[in-house]
């Protein structure tokens, strides 16, 4: 079946089995690998991105019916600067406070944390604690990445204030 969608930004058209999952196309016909697969069973987060503004399990959406929709990866994260790739302060911050170990479940990780404080007025810790449950780290790293999406949600928050 042909399915089209943009994925940060990029138009793809693909021809695809209707039993495709959206991260087999994202990983297997877009290239984009930065999507992690760990379950393939909606648990453990590591294959969120954002569609259509929402996050999604990727491993339980269909290629086809991300049809005519908008996808955000991790790979859209990082943006271009004059002397090369300048990372998003969520990746700055998980950098920073060691909120990755083996980084299998980052990917997922950013994209969850992304919506969160795109979408969330009032962001506290507990909040942070609740939303991030549904992604799963088996490096067990959640202390620090609590605290770096604390931190990317200050500087993310100054640096739109200063717009
Ligand atoms: S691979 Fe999708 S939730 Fe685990
Ligand atoms: S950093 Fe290894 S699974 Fe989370």
């Amino acid at each position: 079946m042909r399915t089209q969608f943009t994925v940060n930004d990029a138009a793809y058209g693909l021809d695809v089995e209707p039993r495709l999952t959206l991260v087999d196309a994202l990983r297997e016909e877009c290239g984009l690998t930065g999507t992690h697969v760990g379950c393939e069973h909606g648990v453990c987060g590591a294959c969120t991105v954002i569609v259509d503004g929402q996050p999604v399990r990727s491993c339980l959406m269909l290629a086809v019916q991300a049809d005519g929709t908008s996808v955000s990866t991790v790979e859209g994260l990082a943006a271009a600067g004059p002397d090369g790739e300048v990372l998003h302060p969520l990746q700055e911050a998980f950098v920073t406070h060691h909120g990755l170990q083996c980084g299998f479940c980052t990917p997922g990780m950013l994209m969850s944390a992304l919506h969160l404080i795109e979408t969330e007025t009032d962001l506290t810790r507990d909040r942070i604690r609740e939303e991030m449950s549904g992604n799963i780290c088996r490096c067990t790293g959640y202390q620090t990445i609590v605290d770096a999406i604390e931190s990317a949600a200050a500087t993310m928050s100054s640096q739109a204030a200063v717009r």
